[in-house]
C-alpha cells in the first residue's frame, strides 16, 4: 500500500532534479533575447495591420506575457549571439494594412518574406522604398503582393541580395538594368509580372555571375536574345521562360556554357521549327525539360537518348506533327514522360520496348493520349513495373490488355479509353484506383474478381461485355464511379452492401433486369443515376426521396410501373429526370416543374472528393455525361444551362 506514495516521492525528486539541471542548461545556453528597440519596431508594424487570420497572435507586448521576448514571436528569428532580429517571415499570412517605416530599425534583417500579403505604404499601393535601405537583406520575397508603380530600381541598393522574388506583382515599366548590380544574386523570379513593357532588355543579366535560377515566365522577351545572354552565365541551373513570346530555340552557338542546367522550360512559346534543331539536345545535365505548346515538329533527335540525367519530359499539345522513335533505354532517372496531343503517329509496341530498361526503374508516369498510335501493348513490360499512371486514351491501339500488368504493384491509374483493344478484361493490379477502358472492343464476361480492392473509378462503358455482373463488385468499398453503360450485361445487378462513397452509377443500355436496386437506399452520396434502356421493373421505392444529392436521374425505357413516389419532391438538387417509356402513372407530375425551378438555385461542383491530383470526379464525369447525352451544357457558374424534364 505504501508503494504508490514511495513512487510519487521518487517522481518528485526526479522532477526537481530535472528542473535544476534544465535550468542550468538554459542558463548555460541562454539565447540573447530581443532588443527593446527592435521589439518596439515590430509592435509599431503590427499596429498598422489587420491580422484577420491571427497570424501574429503571439506578438504580445506586455511585461510577463508568455512571449514578451520578440525572438519567440511567430515569423521572427533572431541571431542567438547578438539578439538582433535577422529574419521576418510573414509569407502567406494574408496580412492587410500598412508597412510601418519602423521596420527600418531592424538593421540586421537578412531575410524578409512578405509574399501573399496585402501590405502597402501609408500613401497607397506603391512600393515602400525605405525597404531598400535594409542593406543587410539577403533574401527578399514580395511575390503575390499588390505593390504597383514602376519596378523599384532602388532594390539594386541591396547589394547582399542572393534571393529576389517579384513574381505575380503589379509592378510596371521596364526591368531596371541596375539589377545587374546585384552581384550576389542566385535566385531571381520575375515571372507573371503582367505589367512589364516590351521590348525587354535583359542584357544586365550577364553581370550576375552567380545566378542559378531565373524565371521570367509571361514576360514578352520576343526581342531579347535570351539564349545569348543566358549562355554567359555558366552557373545557371534553372531557366524558366514559359509564355515569353520567344520566336525560336534553334540558335547555333559556338560554345555552349550551360553545362549545369538542370531545369529548362520553354512551354507556350510558338517556336514552330523542327525539334531536332533546338540548341539544348547536347545539354546532358538537364533533369526537367518542358516543351508543352511549342509547335515543335518532326522527329525527336537521337541525342535525347543520351540525356541520362533526364527525370521529366513534357511535350504536350504540340499539334500532332512530331514523332518519337528514340531509344530511351539508358534514361534510368526518367520518372515522367508526357506526350499528349503531339505525335503524328507511332507504334506503341516499339515505343514501350524503347522505354528505360534499368536495374531499378523509376518511371512512374507515362502519358501519350490523342496520338494516333497503333500496335499492341507488349506482354513484355516487366521493365516498367514502377509505373503508377498509364494514360493512352484516344489512339488506335489493338490487341489485349497484357496480363503482366497484374504484376505492376504501384499502378494506380490505367486509362485506355477510345482505342481498338479487345479480348476479355483480365485480373488487374491490386494497387489500381482508377480504370477507364471505355469505347473499345472488350467482350466476354467480367472476371469474378478484378483483383483491385481499392478501385474508386471503374469505367467499362461502350464495349461488348456480356453476362452477369459478379457479386465481387460489392466488395469495392471505395467505388465512387461505376459506368457499365452501353454493354451487353444481363440479369439482376448483384445485391450489394453498398459502397457508401458511390456518386455515379451508370448501367444504361444493357439488359439488366429486376426491381429498382434496393441496395441503393444506403448510397446517400449518389449524384448521378442512369438505369435507362434496360429491363428493370416494379414500383419506384419511396426511399428514392432520401437520395437527396441526386442531380441526374434517368430511368427511361424500362418497365417500371405504379405511381411516382411523392418523396421525389425532396430531391431539390435534381436537374435532369427522365421516366419516358415506362408504365408510370400518378399526379406528382405537375409538381415536378416546380422542382425544376428550385434546382436552378443550386450551383454544381461542391463537396466532391478528389481521386488523383486535380482530377475531380464530379466535374470530369459530369463533362463525360454532357458529351454522351448531349444538350447539357454547364455555364461558368455551374448551372445546367438547359435543364430538361423528359416524361
Ligand atoms: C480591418 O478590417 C475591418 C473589417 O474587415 C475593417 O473594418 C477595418 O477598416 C480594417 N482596418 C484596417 C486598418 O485596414
Ligand atoms: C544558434 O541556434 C541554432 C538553433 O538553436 C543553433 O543550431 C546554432 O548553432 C546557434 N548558433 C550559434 C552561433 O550559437
Ligand atoms: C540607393 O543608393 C543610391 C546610391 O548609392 C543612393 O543615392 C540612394 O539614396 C539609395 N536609395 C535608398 C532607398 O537607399
Ligand atoms: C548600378 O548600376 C548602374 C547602371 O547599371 C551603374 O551606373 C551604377 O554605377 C551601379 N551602382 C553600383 C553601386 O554599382
Ligand atoms: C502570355 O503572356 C502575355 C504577356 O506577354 C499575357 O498577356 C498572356 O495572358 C499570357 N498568356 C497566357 C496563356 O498566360
Ligand atoms: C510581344 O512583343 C512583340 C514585339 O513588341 C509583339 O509583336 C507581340 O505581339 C508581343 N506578344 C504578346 C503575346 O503580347
Ligand atoms: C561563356 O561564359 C563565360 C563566362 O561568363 C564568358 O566569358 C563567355 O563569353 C561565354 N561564352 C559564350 C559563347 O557566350
Ligand atoms: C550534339 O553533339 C554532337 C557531337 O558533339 C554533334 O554532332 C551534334 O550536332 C550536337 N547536336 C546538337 C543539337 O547540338
Ligand atoms: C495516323 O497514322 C497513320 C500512319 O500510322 C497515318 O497514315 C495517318 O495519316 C495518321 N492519321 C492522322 C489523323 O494523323
Ligand atoms: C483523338 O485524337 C485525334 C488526334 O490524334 C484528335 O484529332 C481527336 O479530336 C481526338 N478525339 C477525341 C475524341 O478527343
Ligand atoms: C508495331 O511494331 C511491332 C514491333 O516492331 C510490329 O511487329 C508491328 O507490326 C507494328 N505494328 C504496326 C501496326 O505497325
Ligand atoms: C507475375 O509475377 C509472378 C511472380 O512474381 C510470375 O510468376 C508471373 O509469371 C508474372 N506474370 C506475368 C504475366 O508476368
Amino acid at each position: 500500500m505504501h508503494r504508490p506514495i514511495a513512487i510519487a516521492k521518487l517522481a518528485l525528486v526526479l522532477a526537481a532534479a530535472a528542473a535544476l539541471s534544465s535550468g542550468f542548461f538554459v542558463v548555460a545556453h541562454a539565447h540573447a533575447s530581443c532588443l527593446p528597440r527592435e521589439r518596439d519596431a515590430l509592435l509599431a508594424f503590427n499596429q498598422g495591420i489587420n491580422d484577420t487570420y491571427d497570424a501574429l497572435v503571439s506578438w504580445q507586448a506586455e511585461e510577463g506575457a508568455p512571449h514578451h521576448d520578440c525572438c519567440l514571436w511567430a515569423g521572427v528569428t533572431c541571431s542567438n549571439q547578438t539578439g538582433h532580429v535577422t529574419e521576418l517571415d510573414l509569407g502567406g499570412t494574408d496580412l492587410v494594412g500598412q508597412i510601418s517605416p519602423s521596420l527600418l530599425s531592424l538593421e540586421h534583417l537578412e531575410y524578409l518574406d512578405l509574399s501573399w500579403t496585402s501590405l502597402h505604404e501609408p500613401s497607397g499601393r506603391v512600393f515602400p522604398e525605405f525597404l531598400c535601405s535594409l542593406h543587410n537583406l539577403r533574401h527578399l520575397d514580395l511575390s503575390d503582393t499588390f505593390f504597383s508603380g514602376r519596378v523599384p530600381a532602388q532594390l539594386a541598393n541591396l547589394s547582399k541580395l542572393e534571393y529576389l522574388d517579384l513574381s505575380a506583382t503589379l509592378f510596371s515599366g521596364t526591368l531596371p538594368p541596375q539589377f545587374g548590380n546585384l552581384s550576389d544574386l542566385r535566385h531571381l523570379d520575375l515571372s507573371f509580372m503582367k505589367n512589364i513593357h516590351t521590348p525587354t532588355d535583359i542584357s544586365w543579366l550577364t553581370d550576375l555571375h552567380l545566378l542559378e535560377y531565373v524565371d521570367m515566365s509571361d514576360i514578352n522577351l520576343s526581342t531579347a536574345d535570351v539564349l545569348l545572354v543566358a549562355n554567359t552565365i555558366p552557373s545557371l541551373k534553372a531557366l524558366i521562360l514559359i509564355n515569353c513570346s520567344l520566336p525560336n530555340a534553334d540558335q547555333t552557338l559556338t560554345h555552349l556554357n550551360l553545362t549545369k542546367l538542370e531545369q529548362l522550360d520553354l512551354s507556350r512559346n510558338y517556336l514552330g521549327h523542327p525539334i531536332e534543331t533546338c540548341w539544348f539536345w547536347n545539354t546532358t545535365s538537364i533533369q526537367e525539360l518542358g516543351l508543352d505548346e511549342t509547335n515543335l515538329y518532326g522527329p525527336f533527335p537521337t541525342e535525347l537518348g543520351g540525356m541520362t540525367s533526364l527525370q521529366r519530359l513534357y511535350f504536350r499539345r504540340n499539334g500532332n506533327s512530331a514523332t518519337m522513335t528514340v531509344d530511351l533505354k539508358q534514361l534510368c532517372d526518367l520518372g515522367e514522360i508526357d506526350l499528349d496531343e503531339s505525335l503524328a503517329f507511332g507504334n506503341i509496341t516499339e515505343f514501350v520496348m524503347k522505354l528505360p530498361q534499368c536495374s531499378f526503374s523509376k518511371l512512374k508516369h507515362l502519358s501519350s493520349t490523342d496520338n494516333n498510335m497503333t500496335g499492341t501493348l507488349p506482354d513484355m513490360m516487366g521493365h516498367l513495373n514502377s509505373l503508377q499512371v498509364i494514360v493512352l486514351s484516344n489512339n488506335s491501339i489493338t490487341g489485349a490488355i497484357p496480363s503482366g500488368l497484374r504484376n505492376f504493384t504501384s499502378l494506380e491509374i490505367l486509362e485506355l479509353s477510345l482505342n481498338q483493344l479487345s479480348g476479355q478484361i483480365p485480373v488487374l493490379a491490386r494497387s489500381l484506383i482508377s480504370l477507364s477502358i471505355s469505347m473499345n472492343y472488350f467482350s466476354g464476361h467480367l472476371p469474378s474478381d478484378f483483383g483491385s480492392p481499392y478501385l474508386a473509378k471503374l469505367d467499362l462503358s461502350y464495349n461488348y461485355l456480356t453476362g452477369h455482373v459478379p457479386g465481387h463488385i460489392c466488395e469495392l468499398k471505395n467505388l465512387a464511379v461505376l459506368d457499365l453503360s452501353n454493354n451487353l450485361f444481363e440479369g439482376e445487378f448483384p445485391w450489394c452492401s453498398p459502397s457508401p462513397s458511390m456518386e455515379f452509377l451508370l448501367l444504361s443500355n444493357n439488359n439488366f433486369a429486376g426491381n429498382f436496386p434496393s441496395w441503393l437506399q444506403n448510397c446517400s452520396s449518389l449524384v448521378f443515376l442512369d438505369l435507362g434502356v434496360n429491363k428493370f421493373y416494379g414500383r419506384l421505392p419511396a426511399w428514392i426521396g432520401e437520395l437527396v444529392k441526386l442531380r441526374f436521374l434517368q430511368l427511361n425505357h424500362n418497365m417500371f410501373n405504379g405511381d411516382i413516389p411523392v418523396s421525389i419532391l425532396n430531391l431539390i438538387l435534381l436537374q435532369h429526370f427522365s421516366l419516358a417509356s415506362n408504365n408510370i402513372s400518378g399526379s406528382v407530375l405537375s409538381s415536378l416543374s416546380k422542382l425544376r425551378v428550385m434546382t436552378l438555385e443550386h450551383p454544381l461542383g461542391v463537396g466532391s472528393h478528389w481521386l488523383y491530383g486535380d482530377l475531380d470526379i464530379l466535374s470530369v464525369v459530369m463533362k463525360q455525361q454532357e458529351l454522351k447525352y448531349g444538350g447539357y451544357a454547364l455555364d461558368e457558374s455551374g448551372f445546367l444551362r438547359y435543364p430538361v424534364l423528359h416524361m
